[in-house]
């Protein structure tokens, strides 16, 4: 006897498989909002279970079968899966390609990459079926209670998909937090920035914790009231909300500070080093991303950091800060200004991946639907909106009159704080990588030309010049003279270009020494 017999006819405006929490909750909140909802799970028992429990919240209709949940869709129909990324998502998408027809819609919630939901899309689109692969933040209680959704995939099934999504997610200003991002991956592309950006936005926070409480022997409660004071300014934001929170919660079995029992280890599912390592192909320096990706590695480097500490000098515990609430303003500055690096990084990466992959992404409507509902969620990603809104093709996110001002501001507690901490071996990766960051890519020069001559050198990897074009090689080993390897504009022919750079290089060369003997 089946659990649930067949839906009488094909009724469910959306269906969602896979009643693990996160897909559980999505359905309830589709059916919150006046959806009518099917719902399937592997297992019937877990599907039993949300109906047991949450069967009143509104329209579901669950099936049993695979066949019954795709029966039960109204054309064309909707069908989101939600369990695991990778091999189990790919069984789930091949079954209930199976049961489909053309114009159907399958749609990824999952924290998948980008690049097999870019093959998945174009597998699918072979059978005439629409993929979407749609990046879903907030966590468990976003899922319920309203989102940021990132859905990319065709933008003829946004029509179909797209009122849903935005009656679902979570609204800022009135405005769903949820868009169209661009065709196939892009959708996946953005929530896996926008998980780089939560990396280093939770790691420079806990940087900013282990001074406070390593350097100024602050108790986590107190650092926890530091961090509310925060909130209530500039660096207003979930991640501050919640870390003012956790700071300030006593564990149960112990009575102490809750962060004091916990194991110095951080674990990370994967989103983080994904965008570091698209970043590195990418050519998109992500050093704020990169340096909390590595951060956690390092804290889970466990028979290195056990050798470390065996021979290392220990570490310089707490100092003798002359003015305390001086560094503890200088904190919240440097924090500020390392998010922001942080952000502008992120949109970086955004835009190369967009004109690597031909996303038509609209850097400014990303900034708008994190605005709430998502775990980077921030006061500040509303002048993030509006500095896309003055120039939605900004190059650099600092470049931005406000942006510019702001970290023009927090420079020099920056550095303050930059400098106490490499001075008194505070590890602070990603307030450094951040402040390097600044200063290189405002410097009207970097020690990359040194980078090009050792290159050459050993390599004869090439070079440019400041003062002519092309590209030119020096003979190291014989009698270093310069030679042109590119073919100049409107060259002759391939000898004449050799000798032309040959007789070029000569000219130089004995101008160089005759000016070296000078
Ligand atoms: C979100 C979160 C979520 C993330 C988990 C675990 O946007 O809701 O980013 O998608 O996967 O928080 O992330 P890590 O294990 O990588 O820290």
């Amino acid at each position: 006897m089946a659990t649930f017999a067949p839906s009488p006819a094909a009724v469910a405006d959306i269906g969602v498989t896979g009643m693990a929490v996160m897909g559980s909750n999505l359905a309830r909140n589709l059916a919150r909002n006046g959806f009518t909802v099917a719902i399937h799970n592997r297992s019937v028992g877990r599907t039993e279970a949300v109906m047991d429990e949450h069967g009143s919240e509104g329209d579901f209709r669950p099936s049993e079968s695979m066949a019954d949940f795709v029966a039960s869709l109204k054309s064309p129909r909707v069908a989101i899966v939600m369990v695991k990324a990778g091999a189990p998502t790919d069984a789930v998408i091949d079954e209930l390609a199976d049961l489909m027809d053309e114009g159907d819609i399958i749609v990824d919630c999952g924290n998948a990459l980008y690049t097999d939901t870019r093959r998945r899309e174009a597998a699918l689109r072979e059978r005439g079926l629409h993929f979407v692969g749609a990046g879903v933040s907030g966590g468990e209680e976003g899922a319920l209670n309203g989102p940021s959704i990132m859905p990319g995939g065709p933008k003829e099934s946004y029509d179909r998909l797209g009122p849903m999504f935005e009656k679902i997610a979570a609204q800022y200003d009135g405005e769903p937090c949820c868009t169209h991002v661009g065709e196939d991956g892009a959708g996946h592309f953005v929530k896996m920035v926008h998980n780089g950006i939560e990396y280093a936005d939770m790691q420079v926070i806990s940087e900013a914790y282990d001074l406070m409480s390593r350097a100024l022997g602050m108790s986590a409660a107190e650092i926890g009231d530091v961090f509310d004071t925060w909130n209530k300014g500039d660096l207003e934001s979930f991640l501050i909300e919640i870390t003012a929170t956790v700071l300030r919660h006593e564990d149960q079995r112990t009575g102490k500070p809750f962060v004091d029992v916990i194991l110095d280890r951080a674990a990370q599912k994967g989103t983080g080093a994904w965008a570091v390592q698209t970043a590195l192909d990418l050519g998109v320096p992500v050093t704020g991303i990169a340096e909390a990706t590595f951060a956690r590695s390092v804290s889970g480097s466990v028979p290195q950091r056990e050798a470390a500490r065996a021979v290392l000098p220990a570490q310089v515990e707490a100092q003798d800060v002359p003015d305390r609430e001086q560094f503890i303003a200088d904190l919240q500055q440097a924090l500020y200004a390392a998010k922001l690096v942080s952000y502008s990084q992120g949109f970086d990466e955004i835009a190369a991946g967009a004109a690597q992959f031909d996303w038509d992404i609209d850097l400014g409507a990303m900034a708008r639907i994190w605005r709430a509902g998502c775990i980077i969620r921030a006061k500040f990603l509303d002048r993030i909106t509006e500095a896309y809104r003055r120039d939605p093709k900004l190059p650099l996110l600092l470049a931005d009159e406000y942006f510019t001002q702001e970290i023009t501001r927090c420079v020099p507690a920056w550095r303050r704080v930059v400098a106490f901490a490499a001075a008194h071996g505070f590890p602070a990766p990603v307030f450094a990588a951040t402040l390097s960051y600044y200063d290189a890519v405002r410097s009207e020069r970097l020690p990359a030309a040194l980078v090009q001559a050792q290159r050459d050198y050993f390599g004869a990897h090439t070079y440019q010049r400041v003062d002519t074009e092309g590209t030119y090689h020096v003979e190291w080993s014989a009698d270093r003279s310069e030679t042109r390897q590119d073919q100049p504009e409107g060259s002759v022919t391939h000898g004449a270009v050799d000798r032309a750079a040959g007789e070029q290089s000569q000219r130089r060369s004995t101008e160089g020494e005759s000016h070296h003997q000078g």
